[in-house]
This record gives structure tokens, C-alpha cells and sequence, in this order.
């Protein structure tokens, strides 16, 4: 989730190392997997955008592009495999208390941040429920009213 200042001239090389992390490494690992899930008969493919996905922090713009590719590219998934056994899960995170390094993004302010045993508890109730679009918490907000969330997060 890398600062990047889009007035300035880029880093081709640092961008693309968040494009691989983010973007080809999950997409790549679905690939390595879809056969073998496919002989199962329930399986799961569970990938993980953001709500930054659908409102973006500026500050960190090629990490919220990831994450909006990382949402359409589970639609297709999805689409794709609707007729096998493979389930094709988002899980869209609100901002989590982890090692992510958001906290300067959040005025440090650990309120802003949903603990992670919430977090987790939220994302198994996705699975067991089949929700396959499952944005937890404050992610449901900055998925459905971009525009207002954008100038609140993006002052
Ligand atoms: N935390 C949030 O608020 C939040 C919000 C929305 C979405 N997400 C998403 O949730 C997912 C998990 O993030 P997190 O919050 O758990 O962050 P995290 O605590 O920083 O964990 C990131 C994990 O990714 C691994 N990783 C990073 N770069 C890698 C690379 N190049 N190759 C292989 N593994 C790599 C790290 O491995 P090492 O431990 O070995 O370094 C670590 O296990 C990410 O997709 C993130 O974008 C998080």
C-alpha cells in the first residue's frame, strides 16, 4: 500500500512491484488452482479487493487501482465458474488492524480501525452464508456512497 505522488514523476519499478503483489499474484494463483478445485465437489476461490476499491484514498493510488481491477476481475471469475463447482468469493475489508502500515492514513486513531476478531468473524459469516460480495463493515459504506466518502477520506 504504497504512498505514491502522482505530480511527480513515477517509479515504473515500485509500481510495478504493488501491480504483481496485488493483481497478478492472486490472479496467477486462481490459475495454478482451478483445475484441481474443480474435481472437488464444493470448492472456493476467496479473493480480497478493499473498500478503497470502490472509493479510493488518493494518497495511495495505484494500491486502490489493484484493489478496483481485484473487483472486477472477481466478477468475471465468478462468472466464468458459475456453472462448476468452484464458489468465487470478494471479501472487501474495511480498514483492519494489521501490519498493512494504514495507520498514519487513519490520524492514528486505532477507533477508525475494526479489530481483527470482528474482522474475522464477519468474513466467516460471508463463507458460511455464501455471500459472495462481502463488504464488512465501513467497507458497505465506501462501496455504496462513493462520492460522499471520497471528500470525507480525501480532504
Ligand atoms: N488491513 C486492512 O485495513 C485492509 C483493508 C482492505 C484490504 N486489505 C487487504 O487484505 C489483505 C491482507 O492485508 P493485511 O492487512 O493482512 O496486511 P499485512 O498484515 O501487511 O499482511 C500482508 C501479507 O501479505 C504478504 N505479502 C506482502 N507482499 C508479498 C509478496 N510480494 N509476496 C508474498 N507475500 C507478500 C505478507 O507476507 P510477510 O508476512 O511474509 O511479509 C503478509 O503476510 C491484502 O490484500 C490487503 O490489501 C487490508
Amino acid at each position: 500500500m504504497q504512498q505514491v505522488d502522482l505530480t511527480q514523476p513515477i517509479d515504473p519499478a515500485k509500481v510495478m512491484t504493488e501491480l504483481v503483489t496485488n493483481l497478478l499474484a492472486p490472479i496467477h494463483l486462481g490459475g495454478l488452482f482451478v483445475k484441481h478445485l474443480q474435481e472437488q465437489s464444493v470448492a472456493a476461490l476467496v479473493n480480497v479487493s478493499s473498500g478503497l476499491a470502490f472509493t479510493p484514498l488518493a494518497s495511495v493510488p495505484v494500491y486502490c487501482a489493484t484493489k478496483a481491477a481485484m473487483h472486477s476481475f472477481s466478477v468475471s471469475q465468478r462468472h466464468q465458474l458459475r456453472d462448476t463447482s468452484v464458489r468465487v468469493f470478494e471479501i472487501i475489508p474495511p480498514a483492519v488492524g494489521t501490519n498493512l502500515g494504514h495507520q498514519d492514513n487513519y490520524d492514528n486513531s486505532k477507533d477508525q480501525l475494526m479489530p481483527m476478531d470482528d474482522f474475522i468473524n464477519a468474513v466467516i459469516d460471508a463463507l458460511q452464508t455464501d455471500t459472495y460480495e462481502a463488504a464488512i463493515g465501513a467497507a458497505e459504506y465506501l462501496r455504496q456512497q462513493r462520492d460522499a466518502v471520497f471528500s470525507q477520506i480525501n480532504p
